[in-house]
């Protein structure tokens, strides 16, 4: 059952997210010594990042990845990696080694190659690399990561990692995204949802799984979604 938290405002929704990353961390630590965390880009998620950063000692031990990236250099204003370290997370919160950026700048086929390999390397055993948790976003149309509605990456097969995306419609249109398979093999995914701009978004993902929502097709039991009052779905059809 997807857990929903409602918040009053988005400074609250980053709180309560960052002290539910915070928990989740602690026991990936205490469970495996060592804690896997996805992040995705934009502005809902940004404001976590910076309160995350803000108490390093609960990252210990924790290692940064991405959920998606823009084909761009890491210090390009569009780059997600550029997003983790501005809000103090990359390479300060957590140190650069722990930090596994997704290389942009190789563009979409290659970018994906490399992220796939790095994360087998790191993570991979019998099935999918398996994060403890991805911090996702939602955009108006339902997309998570770089998936977005009724895109053929959203067919990708149980064994795929990363995809490289040509048309995003959402800019820049070439991205690197992780695949649904890795999101839905993650141990949790919490998506942050701010503004009224997303509350039909929101009520979509809650609805039954489908292509056109991406979001509504990651696993439901593992999902916890935190939103302000505005992008809080409406009231269940009577
Ligand atoms: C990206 C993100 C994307 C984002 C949503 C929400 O690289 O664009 O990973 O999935 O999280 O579009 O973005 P906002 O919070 O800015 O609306």
């Amino acid at each position: 059952m997807t857990r929903l938290t409602t918040c009053a405002d988005p400074a609250t929704v980053a709180e309560r997210a960052t002290m539910h990353v915070a928990a989740v961390i602690e026991r990936a630590r205490a469970e495996r010594g060592v804690a896997h965390v996805g992040l995705s880009g934009g502005t809902s998620p940004g404001l976590t990042y910076e309160l995350m950063s803000r108490n390093p000692e609960h990252l210990t031990a924790t290692e940064l990845w991405f959920a998606d990236e823009r084909c761009v250099e890491p210090d390009d204003q569009e780059s997600n990696y550029r997003l983790a370290r501005d809000t103090g997370l990359a390479g300060g919160a957590i140190a650069d080694g722990m930090v596994h950026r997704m290389r942009g700048e190789l563009g979409p086929g290659p970018g994906a190659e490399d992220y796939a390999s790095l994360l087998s390397e790191r993570l991979g055993g019998s099935g999918p690399p398996v994060l403890d948790i991805v911090i996702l976003g939602i955009g108006p149309d339902g997309h998570v990561a770089s998936l977005f509605p009724g895109s053929p990456s959203l067919q990708a097969g149980e064994d795929s990692i990363c995809l490289g995306i040509e048309d995003s419609p959402k800019p820049p249109p070439q991205r690197i995204t992780l695949s649904l398979a890795v999101l839905r093999a993650a141990r949790s995914c919490l998506l942050l949802a701010t503004g009224a701009g997303k509350a039909d978004a929101v009520d979509a993902m809650l609805g039954d799984p489908s292509p056109h929502v991406p979001a509504s097709l990651l696993r439901r039991e593992r999902l916890t979604v935190i939103v302000d009052d505005a992008a809080a779905p409406g009231p269940p059809a009577r």
